[in-house]
């Protein structure tokens, strides 16, 4: 006895039924259209059995709800959300999914009219997530499945004159979910467009347009294979550029089709630098379609994959369809703003991760110009988890499955020149299907190359793809001809979890060197994070947050935009790691040389504009506009500046900005595509005699020490071997003085070390004891010298620090800390977030100035984006409002700082540059709140002085942080100078150096 019947969204080998074959979908179409958008009346179940009775008719009961469509039905209130990284919410028994499968009836009537009625009636959806049955007027119309794809029907011969009936049933759970298990929200219902189309008796049903060239790369081959549905009819064509007919012909289809063929000479070629595109208009009968054509050659020579002849290389970013408030719906307007904003940071690639986007974004990236992998709707990850990762994919009865999931997305995009390689799925280990899809995609579209990361010995890939790669294997699959020698594309890497990902600038550097490695995708665009309103509160949720079980949390925030869309910090560092133009002082003469990156563009289209600064203004500046260095080369600019006469201890810089010389389709003319400062290391030092204040009275206590005059209030705890305050007048500036830190609030790329951090080496449990507490008065100055033992909890290894303070009768505090580490046990971390020292400040001093790194927040790893320079923020704007709060808003390099409350300012300044972070708040309220709303606003100015910090790494997927940019327990040493000055005085008191 069978003990289960298959239901029909339970057999893998029923594809559909009624659906029309897939065809592209065209740039412009004469057809009229019926937007089917909008209210849907809506009936929620927890199984589709439970469907009232006669549903599919058109009288519906009075407990219908309402529903705009598109949407994703969680966001409207039903179901629940649920977000996983790799497990199914259900157990592995494919085909079969629960009985309990989340269902929505969804109902419209639509009136058609006689004109309508006369021609054919297509109803087409462009996704709707798992699979769905069609009933038009009662009838049964047709299913279909694969979320991420459109389903067309041919409903002509169930509609009638007037008002029509459409019932649309909704699956949550399918067979096509197994093969839907991608990283991310699990969402359903009718999420993309719905739409009629009035197609004439003769109309051209597909029209598919290849932009090839010949063997000169110079002269285009249009092809064009026209599908009628008339099965002979004869037809006009013309291709035109910018309106202007380039050629024409008339063609003649028998059978239902019909070809064009026709070489043109010199064409204008497209790539992403160069996104030139013809238009090819085709009409039958009454009807006339616009396809958009881009001649270009992707092929593979001498083992590297090329466009029209040229070696590329992908500077690309992995692309989920997001909404922070509609899942995975997303409106045009968003998918420009999306496609602008990669431009305009250098991006010049984009991945459909994990599956075919809304049609609409390919139209993007052929006009805006983006290389394009587009990915089957196909992931089976949690597969992997049960150690029986091919199941599936290894099963000839799911190969229909597996090849319509490719085939569908090849026949619906093939008319973009954006798409470089066909990707047959993420994450599904490999097996015979795959194979057979592999043939399936070939026989289709033998121009595009042929991708998919899971086939890891590239047997039937024509690239060798994949993800997160360490450096070091990086550089030997750079090195050797491992798979084949195929080119190598990095699908994934540079995890952007929030903050991160750091060390960036090395993964270039292999890409730029290795021939064989073509670039990478950086893991993602998008925080997938769910707005939120609470109260007065207004937050993004992540997994958990909905009380969803299993769940990876915050494991989909890792986007380089914010889901408020703010670039993060990592948005600005990858734009300058990956700009095609790169500027390198050789010598300390005026030299540069310009490397050009652009695989096809020469420098002619910029500018460069230089600046000879100090670390606040401007001295001399100019611009050069004459570049000329071809793709892939250099060359040498000489920078005009005039010899000067340094100021004393002023630093001075050489600034360049590579700009756009002219608008494009994507950004103005002047817009920045990368930035370099080189320091000119011209120094004036000029060391003053530091100026004498009233003589420091010093009073004692059992535990208290008090050093002061007029100018200054400075108290010690000789117990605790502490500075208390420093005051000046009757405020207090230094709440508490510098005390030993090493730990940082965890970043999620920390996320593996976290537990030996904070529950092994107690790295946030530190204390400092007191080993002696001396004073020695002198004639103006006060010198306090306190030993302390700096350690954690339990743990053998510590530092001796000997802190020296010396109070001088100007007002002026010094504090000198010197740091050996010892162990006197055997265990200790093999890397420490920081090694520095935390104050707390007034909290009255908000106004932050600093002399350093910036204006964004940067860090050991990640500061290819910043330059040196004098800014200022309010302390709350110095940092960064991530999702899952951690630590942030660090800055390097810092010369000095001024924290002011609009009257007075605490200055400090360095004896070397040290790293700060300024914040209000506590690093323990930091990495406890799990919402940014939860951060516990502290009664001071935390003030951060390291003398190292970590990188952030790439560690929550992928590389840890490098070698050069771990903190390793080590003798240290820092010195600084704090003092209370007027709030105008801050940048002139700050540029004094005084003798001592
Ligand atoms: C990859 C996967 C992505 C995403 C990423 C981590 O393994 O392909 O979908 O899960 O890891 O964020
Ligand atoms: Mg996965």
């Amino acid at each position: 006895m069978t003990r289960r019947t298959k239901k029909r969204w339970e057999d893998q080998t029923l594809g559909h039924i009624g659906r029309r074959e897939a065809r592209t979908e065209f740039y412009k179409d004469s057809a009229s259209r019926i937007n089917l958008n909008g209210e849907w009346r809506f009936l929620y179940l927890e199984a589709p059995e439970l469907s009232p009775e006669g549903f599919m008719n058109r009288e519906t009961g009075t407990d219908w709800d309402l529903i705009d469509v598109p949407s994703v039905w969680q966001l409207r209130g039903y179901d629940r959300m649920h977000y996983t990284d790799v497990l199914y919410l259900f157990p592995i028994n494919p085909p079969f999914v629960p009985s309990e499968n989340p269902t929505g009836i969804y109902k419209k009537t639509v009136h058609l009219n006689r004109e309508w009625i006369q021609k054919d009636t297509i109803l087409k959806f462009h996704g709707v997530d798992s699979a769905f049955d069609v009933w038009v007027n009662g009838t049964h119309a047709g299913y279909s499945k694969v979320s991420r794809l459109p389903s067309e029907f041919d409903i002509t011969g169930y509609v009638q004159e007037g008002d029509n009936d459409i019932t649309v049933r909704v699956y949550k759970w399918s067979d096509g979910t197994y093969l839907e298990d991608q990283d991310m929200w699990w969402l359903s219902g009718i999420y993309r467009d719905v739409e009629l189309i009035n197609e004439p008796k003769d109309s051209i049903i597909d029209c598919t347009v290849e932009g090839d060239l010949d063997s000169t790369y110079k002269n285009g081959i249009l092809k064009a294979n026209i599908t009628t549905k008339q099965k002979t009819c004869e037809g006009i064509w013309k291709l035109e550029r910018d309106g202007q007919v380039v050629t024409r012909g008339i063609f003649q289809a028998e059978e239902g089709k019909a070809q064009v063929r026709e070489t043109i000479p010199g064409a204008e070629l497209w790539t992403a630098e160069t996104p030139g595109l013809y238009e090819l208009t085709v009409s039958a009968g009454n009807h006339e379609i616009v396809v958009r054509v881009g001649f270009r050659k992707v092929e593979i020579k001498d083992n590297n994959f090329r466009v029209n002849n040229q070696v590329i290389l992908l500077n690309g970013v992995n692309h989920h369809d997001f909404h922070p408030k509609e899942g995975r719906c997303v409106t045009r307007e968003q998918m420009e703003a999306d496609i602008l904003l990669m431009k305009q940071n250098n991006i010049n690639a984009l991945r459909c991760s994990h599956y075919p986007a809304n049609g609409y974004l390919y139209d993007l990236c052929d006009e805006y110009g983006l290389y394009v992998i587009d990915e089957a709707d196909l992931e089976c990850h949690g597969f992997e988890w049960v150690e029986r990762y091919d199941w599936i994919t290894d099963d000839p009865s799911w190969k229909e499955a597996y090849v319509d999931r490719s085939v569908r997305m090849v026949k619906r995009d093939r008319n973009h020149p954006c798409i470089i390689m066909w990707s047959m799925g993420n994450e599904s280990s490999f097996g015979c299907n795959f194979k057979s899809a592999a043939e399936a995609v070939k026989e289709l579209d033998p121009g595009r190359l042929l991708h998919y990361e899971g086939d890891y010995e590239a047997e039937v890939a024509d690239v060798y793809s994949t993800m997160y790669t360490r450096l070091n294997r990086l550089k030997e699959i750079g090195e050797s001809d491992i798979k084949g020698n195929k080119p190598h594309v990095m699908c994934e890497y540079g995890h952007a979890m929030g903050n991160g990902p750091g060390g960036l600038k090395a993964y270039q550097e292999l890409y730029r060197k290795y021939k064989r490695l073509q670039g990478g995708f950086l893991w993602e665009w998008y925080d997938h994070g769910i707005y939120t309103e609470e109260g007065k509160e207004t937050y993004y949720r992540y997994g958990g947050n909905y009380g969803d079980f299993p769940t990876n949390g915050n494991f989909c925030i890792d986007g380089l935009l914010m889901p408020d869309r703010t670039p993060s910090p990592a948005m600005l560092e990858y734009k300058q790691v990956i700009a095609p133009v790169e500027v390198i002082r050789a010598g300390t003469g005026r030299e540069v040389l310009v490397r050009n990156h652009y695989d096809f563009l020469t420098l002619g289209h910029v500018t460069l504009k230089w600046e000879i600064r100090t670390e606040e203004h401007n001295i001399q500046e100019g611009t050069i506009t004459h570049m000329t260095a071809l793709p892939h080369e250099e060359e040498k600019v000489t920078i005009p500046f005039l010899p000067f006469l340094p100021e004393a201890n002023t630093d001075y810089y050489l600034n360049i900005t590579v700009c756009q010389k002219e608008d494009t389709n994507f950004a103005k003319a002047g817009h920045e595509i990368s930035k370099v400062q080189f320091p000119l290391n011209i120094s004036c030092d000029v060391l003053e005699e530091r100026p004498k204040g009233e003589p420091l009275q010093v009073s004692e206590t059992t535990d208290l020490l008090k050093v002061e005059n007029g100018a200054v209030t400075v108290t010690f705890h000789k117990i605790f071997g502490k500075l208390l305050s420093v005051g000046a007048g009757d405020q207090v500036y230094i709440n508490e003085g510098p005390v030993m830190n090493v730990y940082r609030a965890t970043i999620d790329n920390d996320m593996y070390k976290k537990e030996d951090w904070l529950n092994k080496y107690f790295i946030q449990k530190s204390s400092e004891q007191t080993e002696y507490f001396t004073y020695q008065t002198e004639a103006d100055q006060v010198v306090v010298s306190i030993g302390k033992y700096f350690g954690c909890l339990n743990q053998s290894w510590g530092f001796e620090c000997d802190y020296e303070y010396t109070i001088y009768s100007c007002g002026q505090v010094k504090v000198d800390l010197k740091g050996k580490a010892v162990q006197r046990g055997k265990l200790e971390p093999s890397f420490l977030p920081r090694i520095g020292v935390v104050m707390k400040g007034n909290k009255s001093l908000q106004n932050a100035v600093w002399y350093g790194l910036g204006p964004g927040e940067n860090y050991s790893d990640s500061k290819a984006a910043s330059l040196m320079g004098i800014y200022s923020s309010s302390v709350d704007e110095m940092g960064t409002n991530y999702v899952f709060p951690q630590e942030n808003g660090h800055r390097e390099e810092v010369k000095w700082f001024g924290i002011g409350d609009g009257n007075k300012s605490l200055l400090c300044k360095m004896e070397a540059p040290m790293g700060l972070n300024l914040g209000n708040y506590t690093d323990e309220s930091l990495e406890e709140a799990k919402h940014p709303f939860q951060i516990q606003r502290a009664d001071h100015v935390e003030i951060h002085l390291d003398y190292l910090q970590s990188g952030l790494g790439s560690n929550s997927c992928g590389e840890e942080q490098l070698e050069e940019y771990k903190v390793k327990l080590q003798d240290f040493s820092m010195a600084f100078v704090m003092q209370v000055v007027d709030d105008g005085e801050v940048r002139k008191e700050a540029k004094k150096h005084y003798l001592d």
